[in-house]
């Protein structure tokens, strides 16, 4: 709906214009003057001390606690829990600015129309397999399934589950009844074989007519249906379980135009009230496992699809939670995932916890065991990433030798390297020195090591090898369970971005930060390097934005810099940047500082691309064109000239 409304450049400015950031936050935030700003205690997480700073003259507001930031829009997104347009909305409304519908062009009619009949073919699936779990004979056995596996009624109907019946056309001839045509439950993902979804003319006047071969046919037959539905409530898609054992054991929908599984967690719709209440998700592996926690009473529970936690996913579950717990199945299997989805979630900046379900149970099993008391106990007693990262690399080891030392130090550096919090780190550093009985001196220079092979400039990060989320191309489940001899880092590394904390960005941050509060020096930085010089994904996504706007932004004032920043992250990191505390006497060294260490970084590596290929070209016997001996030199020069 909200999709519907648009706005300009000019629409924002008038909203920000009359929508004052004081007086917004201040409706739920007591604010006291301290100095140009005002501060408080942050909304956003359980602040003692008053962390959250608001800036009248920037109209931004940040938290030096949580790192929350942003402008108004974001923080009507972030305690709201809404998308940019509706905040866009909600701040209109305050402001009593009137929103442009847009003139839809006939393209986009067409294609709205085509979602809404893809909606209203999944609503009306959803109610007939709901409506055959609930009646009939052919739903008795679904029905003594979920009996069997302790799943409520009332529970069954708060999640819609339905049953597929077995017959191959069931769902066809009854939505075909209802008016629906046999290529729009194709595009829905329902039926299948209709000789390719992209044909168009599904014609023929018999129903199941189908294309080449195959006829139109139910996707989902004789399967226990779990609707999966978006935020709103409306359902996009379905898992089906087989009922007992069989192959698949879960058929989910394909890829639709209204179901991307990256983009979607199982069961966000019915948690999102509880997450938002209690700032915490609590992530699932599997469709049951959600289920009955809701049954439990852990109705802040959801689950990914059948993958491991996506960024798209984490991005979600920030905007409403602050902390996320991750309960997976207790197998090996499973303690991979938790510390891919952790490090996932992580970057997406939630807090991120691992609950441990004891071994060889999965949190339904456990739940059904145990019972709420149980589970509550796992759950309050979950653990911090690097502790848990410790505890799993201590687990089965004997510290008390050099070998168990050593292996669970190498366990444990990069995930301490991933710690930005440099509070967090040293304290941690103590305390796993201390349990190891090493030095904490080795114990940093161990990390330091490990940093400036990781992020220094000599070429490819180490020991980055292909991962099974790269193989699969991010798939995971039970079949093809994790690789379990990769430690963590490759876990994060494997993603995409690199590394947000690594201290080489953190040349990159600073001089990021000192260009928007001092944007005198932009046109000088951007004559130097470019938003390729910026390793961090996030960064350098930021400096393309800044160094586009050739020495105008100034971004305090006019919205135009923070238009352009569509991606709520990157506004938060904007913001955060800005309203950094300004450590630095001198700005312009300081700058011209990061600037020298970026090109030389940039310097490094081409070095070392070219005594790569000269090496290869030496080793094949082949001459070296005289022009990479010279660039070769000339970038010698150029660093010698520089550390001079
Ligand atoms: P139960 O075995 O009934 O307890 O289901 P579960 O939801 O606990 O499943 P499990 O822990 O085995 O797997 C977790 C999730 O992975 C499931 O909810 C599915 O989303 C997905 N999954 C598991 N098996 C398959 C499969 O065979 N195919 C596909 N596409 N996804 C699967
Ligand atoms: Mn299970």
């Amino acid at each position: 709906m909200s999709r519907r409304v648009h706005w300009t450049p000019d629409v924002l400015e008038e909203i920000r214009r009359r929508c004052d950031i004081v007086d917004v936050i201040s409706e739920h935030v007591a604010l006291r003057c301290q100095g140009r700003n005002l501060a408080g205690r942050c909304p956003f997480h359980d602040d003692r001390s008053p962390s959250f700073t608001v800036s009248p003259d920037r109209q931004l507001f940040h938290c030096f606690g949580c790192q929350a930031a942003g402008d108004v829009f974001s923080f009507v997104m972030r305690r709201e829990g809404l998308d940019f347009a509706e905040a866009v909305e909600a701040l209109a409304r305050r402001a009593g600015v009137a929103l442009p519908e847009r003139e839809a062009s006939p393209a986009e009619r067409r294609r709205r129309q085509q979602r809404e009949a893809l909606y209203r073919a999944l609503a009306a699936a959803a109610e007939f397999y709901r409506r055959h779990l609930r009646e009939g004979p052919a739903g008795e056995r679904a029905r003594r399934y979920l009996a069997g596996r302790g799943v409520a009624p009332e529970t069954a109907e708060r999640f819609g589950l339905g049953y597929a019946p077995p017959q191959w056309d069931g769902l066809l001839t009854a939505l075909g009844r209802q008016g629906f045509e046999p290529a729009v439950l194709e595009q829905a993902g329902l039926v299948a074989g209709g000789g390719g979804a992209g044909g168009g003319g599904a014609g023929g006047g018999g129903g199941a007519g189908g294309g080449g071969g195959a006829r139109t046919h139910d996707r989902f037959r004789d399967r226990l249906m779990f609707p999966i539905r978006d935020e709103q409530g409306r359902v996009v898609g379905f898992g089906g379980r087989v009922l007992g054992e069989g192959e698949p054991k879960y058929l989910n929908s394909p890829e639709t135009a209204l179901f991307n599984k990256r983009r979607l967690l199982f069961g966000l719709d019915l948690a999102r009230a509880a997450i938002r209440e209690t700032g915490r998700a609590l992530v699932m592996e599997g469709y049951m496992d959600v289920v009955t926690a809701h049954q439990h009473g852990f109705t802040a529970a959801v689950a990914s699809l059948g993958t491991a936690l996506s960024a798209e996913q984490a991005a979600l579950l920030r905007r409403h939670a602050r902390q996320v717990v991750i309960a997976y199945d207790a197998d090996a299997a499973g303690a991979q995932a938790a510390l891919r989805g952790l490090e996932v979630a992580r970057r997406a900046g939630c807090e991120v916890l691992v609950a441990r379900v004891p071994a060889g149970k999965d949190p339904d099993e456990f739940l059904r065991a145990r019972g709420a008391e149980g589970f509550r106990e796992v759950v309050e007693g979950a653990l911090p990433l690097l502790e848990y990262v410790f505890q799993q690399a201590a687990a089965g080891r004997d510290l008390a030798t050099v070998e168990g030392k050593v292996a669970v130090v190498r366990q444990v550096v990069p995930a301490l390297a991933a710690e930005d919090n440099e509070v967090a780190r040293a304290a941690y550093i103590n305390r796993f020195s201390a349990r190891l009985g090493v030095p904490e001196e080795a114990l940093r220079r161990e990390l330091n090591k490990f940093v400036r092979e990781g992020a220094g400039p000599e070429g490819e990060p180490p020991r980055r090898r292909q991962t099974m989320m790269e193989k699969t191309g991010g798939a995971y489940n039970k079949r093809n369970a994790w690789d379990n001899s990769r430690g963590f880092v490759q876990a994060g590394a494997a993603s995409h971005a690199p590394d947000r904390p690594a201290p080489s960005n953190r040349a990159e941050r600073r001089l990021l930060g000192l260009l928007l509060r001092h944007p005198e020096h932009l046109a000088d930085a951007a004559g130097q390097v470019d938003p390729g010089d910026f390793e961090n994904e996030d960064l350098r996504r930021l400096a393309a934005v800044v160094f586009e706007a050739d020495g105008a932004p100034v971004p305090a004032e006019g919205a135009g810099f923070w238009q352009r920043l569509d991606d709520p992250a990157l506004r938060e990191l904007a913001a955060s940047l800005v309203m950094e505390e300004e450590p630095f006497a001198d700005p312009a060294r300081v700058v011209a500082d990061c600037l020298r260490w970026l090109i030389r970084r940039r310097h490094e590596r081409e070095i070392a691309a070219l005594d790569h290929a000269i090496s290869e070209l030496a080793a094949a016997g082949r001459p070296v064109p005289p022009e990479l001996g010279e660039r070769w030199q000339a970038l010698h020069r150029a660093i010698r000239g520089a550390s001079r």
